[in-house]
This record gives structure tokens, sequence and C-alpha cells, in this order.
């Protein structure tokens, strides 16, 4: 009989499950690191607990399940420019990634997705969700898929990440570098995950701007819609983090959205992203 590396736990019907019984400290084989590739495949969003791991196991485990992708914007941590902060002081009012989102939609290979481990959490809140993108597709109908295969969307940075922008004079100190945000990048609205071929409804509140062709006007009701019907709890779960706690998600199969409700508190994360491949 094949080893089994963990026990897997899932967390709601719709998507992510726990992997348990693994120390993700060592250095994994080659088998276990497909193992973990499948059920991140098969359900989306995949957790750890108790991994309380140095900046060097994080990138060790990263680079088992992909090639690290060096974000632009965020602060790095000293000494490791592989791994993107993401802080909340207690002084701070707004959070990183406080909205449905996927990151990096904006550029043309989005990244495969993002391990954030926890490293200091508010006694209470600071949860996660996260949704299936391709329940959400799944569940349109028949007229409103067909309307949707034809159509592509433009992604950007500039309005998030670039000079004077709402978010970016809320989160000073801890996202730099406007003058880099130039990426706009297009999109079929239905893509297909390049390992499960999966349909998946590919676009996102924070990112997407508008469809090809269409004026932004045009855009928005349709574009609300499909929020909205995203939005529904039965495709989400829900993760409360403890230290040591790990997600990692696809950004192409989910979105996730940050809660702040942890006012007066700090939450520390570390975050390695992974590069993707064409999705067009
Ligand atoms: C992010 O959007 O990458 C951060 C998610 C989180 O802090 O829970």
């Amino acid at each position: 009989m094949r080893k089994s590396y963990f026990t897997v736990r899932p967390t709601s019907g719709a998507l992510g499950a726990e992997l348990a019984d693994i120390d993700l400290s060592q250095p994994l084989d080659d088998a276990a690191a497909t193992d973990i590739r499948a059920a991140f495949n098969e359900y989306g969003v995949i957790f750890f607990r108790d991994q309380r791991l140095t900046p060097e196991q994080h990138i060790g485990f990263a680079n088992r399940l992909g090639t690290i992708n060096i974000n632009r914007f965020f602060k790095p941590v000293d000494g490791y420019p592989q791994i993107a902060e993401v802080r909340k002081e207690p002084d701070q009012v707004t959070n990183i990634g406080g909205g449905w989102h996927t990151d990096h939609s904006y550029d043309q290979i989005p990244a495969l997705g993002s391990i954030l481990l926890a490293l200091e959490v508010p006694p209470r809140g600071g949860d996660t969700l996260f949704c299936n993108m391709g329940l959400a597709y799944d569940a349109l109908s028949a007229g409103l898929k067909r309307t949707l295969e034809g159509l592509r969307a433009v992604h950007s940075s500039r309005h998030v990440f670039g000079a004077s922008t709402e978010h970016s004079k809320t989160v000073t100190g801890r996202i730099g570098n406007p003058e880099l945000a130039t990426q706009d990048a297009v999109h079929p609205v239905v893509i297909r995950h390049p390992d499960t071929g999966r349909k998946i409804l590919y676009v996102n509140m924070a990112f997407t701007t508008h469809f090809e062709g269409w004026t932004k006007q045009e855009s928005q009701p349709l574009l609300d819609y499909l929020y909205q019907h995203a939005s529904r709890p039965e495709f989400h779960t829900r993760f409360q983090w403890k230290d040591g706690s790990i997600a990692f998600w696809d950004n192409r199969a989910t979105w996730h959205y940050a809660l702040n409700d942890y006012h007066g508190e700090r939450r520390l994360m570390h975050r390695i992203t992974l590069e993707g491949v064409p999705i067009n």
C-alpha cells in the first residue's frame, strides 16, 4: 500500500481541507510534494496547523511546491526578499487583503498560489474567507455561461497599488513601489484550470476593471452581479488562524478575503507567492 503523508479533513462542503499529521519543517520527498499538490488541486485551499517555520523552512517548503515569485508591492521581510509581510499593527485601521480578491490577476501570467504563515494572530478575529470560483461558475445558468464564454476582462494593478490611490494611502509603509503599478492584463472571464481542466469564473472586485471592448459603465452591472453571486456562503470556507497555521490557496480557482475585525490588536503573517503558468 502507498504511504500516506497526511490526514485530510475537509473544512466545508465547498472547498478547503486541513492536512494534519505532517511536519513541514522537515524536507519533503517528491511523493509528499506530489500528494500536497494533488490535495491543493482537489480542495482549492489547504491548511496546516502548528507549523512554526523559520523563514528558511518556509522558503524550503515553497521551493518544493513551485517557483517563488517576488512580490513588487509588499514590504519584504528583512533579509528575505522572497517573503512578503502581511502586517496590521494595533494602531492601524486598514488591513491588507480586506475584500474579495485573487492575488496577481493583474499579471498576464497570474500567480499559482500563495503560502501564508501566521506568526502572530489576534486573540479573536482576523479569520480569512475563501471562495470556490469553480462552484460559482457551475451554479450560473446555461444562458449566462454562454454569454461569459465569449468575454475577456481587463485586470489592473494601477488603481490599487499605484501612487495616490485610496488603498496606497491607507497602507503606507506596508505597500510600496507605486511606480511599478503598470500592469494591465487581459484574461478570459471563464478560464480552464491549468491542472484540473475545471472551468472557473475568473473576475474579482479588487483588480478587474471592465470587459474588453466594453466601457466601465457597461461592464459594472454584470460584474456586480457576478460578485454578488460568488458571495453566496455555500461557495465558501472560513479559516480561523492560530500562531503557526498555514494556508496555501490556489489563485486561479479561489478568491480570498482577510477579515478586518480585530482593531487594536496585531496580526502578522509571512506570505510566499508561487509563479503560475499561462491561463489564456
Ligand atoms: C492576502 O490577501 O494575501 C492576505 C490574506 C490574509 O491576511 O488573510
